[in-house]
């Protein structure tokens, strides 16, 4: 351990469902940090269980008051954090918190971005403040009451019903008959007290990563996802050959400045940090905001490092600028 390096905990886990999908992000990041400048020790996180693993596969545990580890007698801190769990407790601003708590940074949102950003109905109300279109939605939350008919006043079907705080299309359902939505709702509550019931929105869907460097903030080329299934679901999120991604996104180039002077607006808005993915369905005339993801994937086939590798990044430089940014935000 290198004295001179910056010591990198790359944080990796988490508690929901995306919790494979996090180690190898996490593994894609330690590998491109390996270098002269930097010291990635990979921190696994998962309910109680916090430790770090260092390379001969020893686990050594986190000293959570001051998220240290101790080795050979010697205590190790960490000078940045990079954040690669994907939703709780990662994406959703409540490891942030406790960073902030300990003046350590971080590479992604801090805690209220983070938090509001995980709450699909809250982000969508601040989104459209900003005059982006979000689709007409109802927010139900568990132990109210709430009635089929209102909620089809207002979304019509076909409807999308989700957990409101969940991801990788995990207990979502798009629900084209009356009869289906009570049945949608309820496996929606399984996985979350809050359920967004949402019009559905024909077109393509496009996506567009997002990222600071120094003074400007920077829209990575457009990617446009096509899946085989009837929508982007788990399966086709995770299955080879079950969605196909496409950079750039075939469209035509005021939709791609549109896309692009949008995402950055978010970004700014919403004051994000870090990467960002901005996930949109297009109608070939409007652009409707779908989600934001706040820590998106960087597995080797996630779509953000597709993405900064066509515009000429290399994974090392990229997440150099992240981790540099990160930094500039310590704690005062
Ligand atoms: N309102 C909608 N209209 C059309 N398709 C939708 C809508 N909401 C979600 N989808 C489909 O479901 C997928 C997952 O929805 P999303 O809100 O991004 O949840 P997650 O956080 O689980 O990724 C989208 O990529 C899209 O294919
Ligand atoms: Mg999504």
């Amino acid at each position: 351990m290198n004295q001179d390096k910056i010591n990198v905990a790359v944080i990796a886990g988490g508690d929901s469902g995306e919790y494979t999908i996090s180690l190898k992000s996490a593994s894609i990041i330690m590998k491109y940090l390996e270098g002269e400048k930097y010291a990635p020790f990979l921190v696994h996180i998962k309910f109680g269980e916090w430790y770090c693993l260092l390379p001969d596969s020893t686990k050594v545990e986190i000293d959570k008051n001051d998220f240290s580890i101790t080795v050979d007698k010697k205590k190790i801190r960490f000078d940045v954090v990079f954040t690669a769990i994907h939703g709780t407790p990662g994406e959703d601003g409540k490891l942030q918190g406790y960073f902030d708590l300990l003046g350590i940074p971080y590479t992604s949102c801090g805690s209220i971005t983070s938090a509001l950003t995980f709450n699909k109905a809250f982000c969508n109300k601040v989104v459209a403040s900003t005059g982006v279109t979000v689709s007409p939605s109802v927010h139900l939350i568990k132990g109210y009451e709430f009635s089929i008919d209102d909620i089809l006043a207002t979304t019509g079907l076909p409807c999308f019903v989700k957990p409101n705080c969940g991801g990788s299309s995990v207990g979502m359902s798009k629900v084209k008959e009356k009869e289906h939505l009570l049945e949608a709702i309820e496996t929606a509550f399984k996985e979350d007290n809050e359920v967004l019931v949402e019009k559905y929105v024909k077109g393509r869907e496009i996506t567009c990563g997002v990222f600071k460097n120094g003074e400007q903030i920077i829209a990575l080329p457009i990617v446009e996802v096509v899946s085989k299934k009837e929508f982007f679901d788990y399966e086709a999120k995770y299955t080879d050959n079950l969605a196909e991604e496409l950079i750039p996104a075939p469209i035509d180039s005021a939709t791609e400045i549109k896309c692009k002077e949008t995402s950055i607006l978010l970004y700014k808005a919403l004051n994000c940090k870090g990467v960002v993915r901005f996930d949109y369905i297009f109608n070939e005339s409007v652009l409707n905001f779908l989600e934001v993801n706040t820590v998106p994937g960087m597995s080797s086939a996630s779509i953000v490092p597709k993405m900064a590798q066509y515009q000429g990044y290399t994974l090392n430089s990229f997440y150099d600028i992240l981790i540099t940014e990160a930094m500039k935000q310590k704690m005062k």
